[in-house]
């Protein structure tokens, strides 16, 4: 038997101001995608928007259903988006952003164990590492350098070989 140990590093910024512009863009954008979200029964309205290889920015938005478990989440959007309208594009970046009924969202969001498996897939399909920037409408950002580092043993395509 051996013990082993899983960590990663992340940063944690007390506010946008001390990003660099391009993630401070990135988060504002998130922020403001938000008011795409079709979340009329939770009202947490979610935003991610992703930088790609190819310079551009794309869009994602929460978008729910009567029938509650056919809802999709914003990062989930996002990824399908991105794979449909730039199938050969990696996404370098993407960021997150939210605020629900109660006004004020200050504290980091972290996308739910679906999307990390989703952003997982993306990932390794493209080989490229996606930085992940997590914030609410304001207050702290925390960033992680790889999504996949939020999914530590999880499942892969290899493991169906
Ligand atoms: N949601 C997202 O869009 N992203 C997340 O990372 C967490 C949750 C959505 C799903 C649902 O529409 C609402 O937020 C409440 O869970």
């Amino acid at each position: 038997m051996r013990k082993e140990t899983y960590s990663f590093d992340f940063e944690t910024y007390e506010s946008i101001e001390e990003l660099t512009e391009a993630d401070a863009l990135l988060i504002k954008e998130a922020r403001k995608a938000t008011e795409l979200a079709y979340a009329p029964y939770s009202n947490f309205k979610v935003g991610a928007v992703a930088q790609l290889a190819n310079g551009e920015l794309a869009v994602g938005s929460n978008q729910e259903n009567a029938s509650y478990p056919v809802g999709i989440c914003a990062e989930r959007v996002l990824l399908a988006s991105v794979s449909q309208i730039h199938p050969r594009v990696p996404i370098i970046s993407l960021a997150i952003s939210y605020h629900n009924l109660n006004g004020a969202s200050k504290h980091p969001l972290s996308p739910c164990g679906m999307c990390r498996q989703a952003l997982q897939e993306f990932e390794s399909r493209f080989n490229q590492p996606i930085r992940l920037l997590l914030s609410g409408m304001e207050g702290q950002v925390q960033i992680v350098q790889q999504s996949t580092q939020l999914l530590p043993f999880s499942f892969k395509g290899d493991d169906l070989k």
